[in-house]
């Protein structure tokens, strides 16, 4: 084979601009693969989701579970579009895709991601099968009515319970083949990655019985300890009882249901390696239960370190979060945000007192956030979430994906550099209206329901709909955001007569990664502090220090 002069040239020149690229090219960028599938990076214990090459901040929002046929979508796209939403997690259930054994329908998919593109949002595809929280619904009829081939759990007095079994080849391997067509359907059909990420199974486990105490189980139960979990652990090697003690029930549901999902993901992710997540029904988020009041074998927050051990496929384990109380939700961003464990929230409320939830979660770093139930189905899962999906309660949500839409890449970036920090309002309204922020250089106070001048009472706001979110984006430089909180910097720990003050408070925001000034904040607008309204406002704050005693503000009241 002769080549051409052309050609030669040509091939000289990818080599010279390949060797020169690593120098041209910023640091991170030397990161990108030319592989667009996105990916979950990990560095530092910060992580990142990466779609088209860059951090991605998922703005994103739960569909209705049956919301997954074509017919429905007419309804959710409007929500969608209300809301800014960047992504949308949708079901695809087992029984709708392969209702007869062995014949594939992919059908609703198919028209998925054409109106995801057309309505350019990406995708987060939930597979409802084995288990759809905990109970196998969507499974197939011809899975659900076969007990025999695909057993059910048996609970401790020997009855049979409605989950099916973790343990039986002939449940994986019929679960796995349908998820491999999935992702085979996805490689085909999805090579502009519309999909970004993929949940196998929903909120798996089991109510009311910690575990399975079938024959097959407790063979296995009297077995010796998987070695990876004993290293896990640091424990001496031993059957499950010996080792875990009272954990033991639900250490094992755990690690096999968690193994189960392993081998499923790892295939499909052989065939497209899609981030793959487990969300989690949660466990009380302050001192444990007992294992028969929540979904034994989730990935409740005390065991996900058995998760890690038996699912490396899993790239991370997520807090569903319905709880309204401000100190819990709080506690599970703390459980679930991890060195070895990104956090993202894949569903929480969508009442209005949910909404403000979205700045903490923000500011701990987390790669996405979506509100349950997204649609004009009209079904509403109150008391969960809201009463009523009205225009005042999606307008919460939809004024933070509009001030977060235009910088999500920015924010994305300054989230894995671990430079994010966020609060929410206390639902109590007898609780404490002031956190502190701990930022390092500097201390942040924020305050809930406090009038705009003067250094008044905090009490709160009328509603709790306080919420802030902070990024470091230079030296003594920040980015401020959110509603009705005010924020107030102090040098964490100044020196003796060394007073900060507020060097340049910009009102903006990021258009195609550019600054666009809008004014400067001074005089009543900084002297006690930033005070975010109900207005979209973005502030990029410059401080700095000076010799002397602080400003006293003319004209305060107290
Ligand atoms: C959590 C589940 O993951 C969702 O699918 C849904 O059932 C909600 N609970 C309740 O609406």
């Amino acid at each position: 084979m002769t080549t051409s002069f052309a050609q030669r040239f040509c091939a000289r020149l990818v080599l010279a601009l390949a060797l020169a690229l690593p120098v041209l090219l910023p640091a991170n960028a030397g990161a990108q693969r030319a592989d667009a599938t996105p990916r979950v990076e990990s560095r530092e214990g910060r992580h990142a989701l990466i779609v088209d090459g860059q951090p991605f901040l998922m703005l994103g929002a739960q569909v209705n579970n049956s919301s997954n046929y074509p017919d429905m979508l007419p309804e959710v796209w409007p929500v969608i579009r209300k809301l800014h939403a960047n992504t949308v997690e949708v079901p695809i259930a087992w029984e709708q895709v392969e209702p007869e054994e062995g014949r594939f329908d992919f059908s609703f998919l198919d028209t998925l991601l054409v109106q995801a593109r057309e309505n350019n949002v990406r995708l987060v595809l939930l597979w409802f099968a084995t288990w759809k929280n905990t109970s196998p619904a969507y499974a197939p009829a011809w899975v659900k009515l076969d007990n025999a081939r695909f057993p059910r759990m048996t609970n401790a007095k020997g009855e049979t319970h409605y989950a099916l079994s973790p343990h039986y080849r002939s449940t994986l391997e019929a679960d796995k083949r349908a998820f491999v067509a999935l992702m085979n359907f996805l490689k085909v059909h999805d090579r502009q990655n519309t999909v970004i990420m993929v949940q196998p199974e929903n909120e798996v486990g089991s109510y009311g019985s910690v575990r399975d105490f079938s024959r097959v189980a407790q063979r296995l139960f009297d077995g010796p300890v998987p070695e990876p979990l004993l290293r896990r652990f640091g424990k001496k090697s031993g059957n499950w009882k010996a080792v875990f003690g009272t954990d033991a029930d639900e250490f094992f549901h755990a690690w096999h249901i968690a193994r189960y999902i392993e081998e499923i993901a790892a295939a499909g992710k052989a065939i497209k390696p899609l981030p793959m997540y487990v969300n989690s029904a949660l466990a009380s988020a302050f001192g444990r239960q007992s294992a028969a009041t929540y979904s034994s074998g989730g990935p409740i927050h005390h065991v996900i370190d058995v998760y890690k051990a038996a699912a490396p496929s899993i790239d991370f384990l997520s807090p569903d979060i319905y709880n309204r109380d401000q100190a819990a939700y709080l506690e599970y961003l703390r459980l679930y945000e991890r060195d070895d464990n990104a956090l993202m929230v894949p569903e929480t409320g969508n009442a209005p007192e949910f909404a403000r939830y979205f700045f903490p979660v923000v500011g701990h770093g987390a790669i996405g956030f979506a509100p349950f139930g997204m649609d004009a189905t009209g079904y509403l899962n109150f008391p969960l979430g809201a009463k009523s999906l009205d225009d005042k309660t999606l307008e919460l949500f939809a004024r933070n994906y509009r001030l977060f839409e235009p910088m999500q890449r920015e924010w994305a970036r300054w989230a894995y550099a671990g430079k994010t920090w966020g609060a929410a309002e206390p639902t109590d309204p007898k609780a404490e209206h002031r956190q502190l922020l701990d930022l390092g250089k500097y201390r942040v106070t924020a305050t809930f329901g406090q009038w705009q001048f003067g250094t008044g009472r905090p009490t709160g706001n009328s509603e709790p709909t306080g919420g802030v979110a902070i990024a470091e984006i230079g030296p003594d430089e920040f980015l401020v955001t959110g509603f009705m909180t005010r924020v107030r910097f102090d040098l964490a720990a100044p020196r003796a007569q060394e007073s900060m003050l507020y060097v340049r408070v910009e009102e903006g925001n990021y258009q195609n990664g550019k600054w666009i000034f809008r004014r400067v904040w001074n005089g009543d607008q900084t002297d006690y502090g930033l005070n975010l309204t109900d207005r979209e406002q973005v502030l990029r704050v410059k401080l700095g220090a000076y010799r002397g005693k602080p400003v006293i503000p003319v004209g305060n009241p107290n």
